[in-house]
């Protein structure tokens, strides 16, 4: 199973668009799909007891499709030059250290700004890498991302739906080539 998480919770959000998408291309290529919409997380989730005692649905909405999948595909908008604080937050409210230990993991970067969440993507290949996931090199950014995917399941612009085609193939044969050994 592959995981799409949608990086960010605000309402709205451009990423959140672009997840559904990548989410049918992984689902055309052959692999069951599951997408996490940050947007979803319990608000007690920041609740100062929550390190303790997890809000109640978060084990069976977030934590089961992460600790099931067999790679993760994040998609993650710049703010303020670094990833969302949602998705540290979701993070750290993770199980320590099966969630992401040894589990394949792709990057999807979406910004307004000319880097394309460059930033945020290496902070989080930093992070996952400390986790002991696999990081998969090949990372698509979205630059001026707001020109892309003006409507719902098209991304208006050929040069992009084919990096994101090629960047599923290949994570789906990472994950099959870590195993068989
Ligand atoms: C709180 C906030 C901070 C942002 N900071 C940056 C930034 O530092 N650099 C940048 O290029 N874009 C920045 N943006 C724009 C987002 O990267 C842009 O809207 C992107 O398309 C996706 O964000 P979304 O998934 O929330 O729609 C920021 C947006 C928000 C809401």
């Amino acid at each position: 199973m592959i995981t799409v998480i949608s990086g960010t919770n605000r309402e709205g959000s451009h990423s959140a668009r672009i997840a559904r998408y990548v989410a049918q291309i992984h689902r055309q290529l052959g692999a069951e799909t599951h997408l996490l919409d940050l947007k979803d997380l319990p608000p007690a989730l920041l609740s100062p007891g929550a390190y303790a005692e997890k809000p109640s649905g978060f084990q069976e909405a977030f934590v089961e499709p992460v600790l099931r999948a067999h790679g993760l595909v994040i998609v993650v908008p710049e703010y303020n030059g670094g990833f969302p604080g949602a998705l540290k937050l979701f993070i750290d409210m993770l199980p320590f250290p099966e969630a992401f230990e040894s589990r394949p993991a792709a990057y999807i970067g979406v910004a307004a700004g000319q880097f394309g969440a460059l930033r945020p993507v290496e902070q989080l290949q930093m992070i996952f890498g400390y986790r002991n996931a696999f990081n998969f090199n090949e990372r698509v950014f979205l630059a001026g991302a707001s020109r892309y995917f003006k409507e719902e399941g098209n991304p208006g612009d050929d040069d992009l739906a084919a990096r994101l085609e090629r960047q599923a193939k290949n994570f789906q044969a990472f994950i099959a080539g870590l195993r068989v050994r």
